[in-house]
């Protein structure tokens, strides 16, 4: 908890504002939970506490420690503990340890007698010592339909795959990675244009509806008895992205790139390496720009050949893809710059040509 002392500089602790989330009769319940994302929970949590005939309150959060973060790359809160230090939490009952089985973060949370712990992309793995804490036990909101997606990129994968269905999962946390018997899900269809950001904002406001109305029977324990085992056989995994895959390569279907273009938004997002040719001299160069807005075009290159020109249709951009697919752009971003509509990228060209690397 060294990095405590960091948050208490962005929060005057204040008893009167403590009293209010520290009632000696109700539940104590400890949320876990970092990008800005999980504050969507977190404030559902907050909600339902402050309601008058609320049987529990948020006793800590559980936080990613403070990151460079922004143009100043200065040392920042997490999401999650800046929203809750803005909503007045007291700042000593929000811990930041850098591992979840820290002897020292243990102690404090044992001393909470947390009844239940929730998590909401908290970020750390949590060991069997932690998960004995609590009696109600540990539930998870997690981004997908398990057994699906199990692991870090759900929503990522789950459009990478071009899934037309997803949705959001509430489910006891275990040992094995969200292999915990599930207490409940809602499942939701997927626009075909939508992007990892926008699913994900949709995914955990429909898991904190799920969570707030499942919590009276976490509680009384009958979540327990009716919580589905999941099938293991049935598990896929959804590990998390790494930066080289936003490299776009149009060896590929448009699809799979448009698939790509949607999983990627947000992070690590979508680039490619294209040919700017100058009709004067003939100089070719090479031109890195972010794919940031796409759509599969409904006609294809009939020919089905294997095309270098971009061209530029209407308001798109239309690149050739692997097998006469054709991927419309609608808006680029090049280094340095703010995203522009294709058109304006088009215009900004002058009369060059554009190819294809
Ligand atoms: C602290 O409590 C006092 C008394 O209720 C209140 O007037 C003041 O605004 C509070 N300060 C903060 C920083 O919350
Ligand atoms: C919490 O309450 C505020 C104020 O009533 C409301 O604006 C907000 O949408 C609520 N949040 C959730 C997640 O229900």
């Amino acid at each position: 908890m060294n990095s405590s002392f960091t948050l208490r500089r962005f929060f005057c602790f204040n008893a009167t504002t403590a009293s209010a989330f520290a009632s000696p009769k109700k539940k104590s319940l400890v949320f876990l939970g970092s990008p800005l994302v999980s504050t969507t929970v977190l404030d559902a949590l907050f909600n339902a506490s402050t309601a008058p005939d609320s049987v529990f309150e948020v006793a800590a959060i559980v936080t990613q420690p403070p990151s460079r973060r922004g143009r100043g790359k200065k040392l920042m809160p997490s999401p999650v503990a800046e929203y809750a230090l803005d909503r007045g939490f007291p700042s000593d009952l929000i811990f930041t340890p850098e591992r979840a089985g820290e002897g020292m973060f243990l102690s404090s949370l044992r001393a909470l007698q947390p009844e239940l712990c929730i998590t909401a992309a908290y970020g750390n793995i949590l060991p069997s010592k932690f998960l004995k804490i609590p009696p109600s036990g540990t539930v998870n909101i997690h981004p997908s339909l398990l057994p699906l997606y199990r692991g870090a990129a759900p929503v990522q994968r789950a459009l990478q795959d071009g899934a037309k269905e997803t949705g959001v999962s509430l489910a006891f946390t275990v040992r094995a990675l969200d292999a915990g018997p599930v207490i409940a899900c809602e499942r939701m269809e997927v626009d075909d244009q939508i992007k990892a950001p926008d699913l994900l904002a949709l995914l955990f406001s429909e898991g904190s509806e799920l969570l707030i109305r499942e919590l009276p029977y976490i509680f009384d324990g009958s979540a327990r008895i009716k919580a589905q085992p999941q099938d293991d056989s049935k598990a896929t995994l959804a590990p998390k992205v790494i930066p080289e895959e936003s490299w776009l390569s149009f060896n590929e279907e448009a699809l799979v790139l448009h698939n790509k273009v949607r999983a990627f938004a947000g992070w690590p997002g979508t680039r490619a390496k294209i040919v700017v040719v100058d009709n004067e001299n003939g100089h070719h160069n090479i031109q890195e720009l972010k794919i940031i807005t796409t759509r599969v075009c409904s006609y294809s290159n009939v020919q089905g050949q294997e095309l270098d020109d971009i061209t530029f249709i209407k308001d798109a951009l239309v690149i050739p893809c692997h097998g006469g697919t054709l991927l419309e752009v609608l808006e680029v971003q090049l280094p340095g710059k703010k995203v522009q509509r294709a058109t304006a990228f088009w215009n900004g060209l002058r009369g060059q040509k554009l190819k294809k690397k």
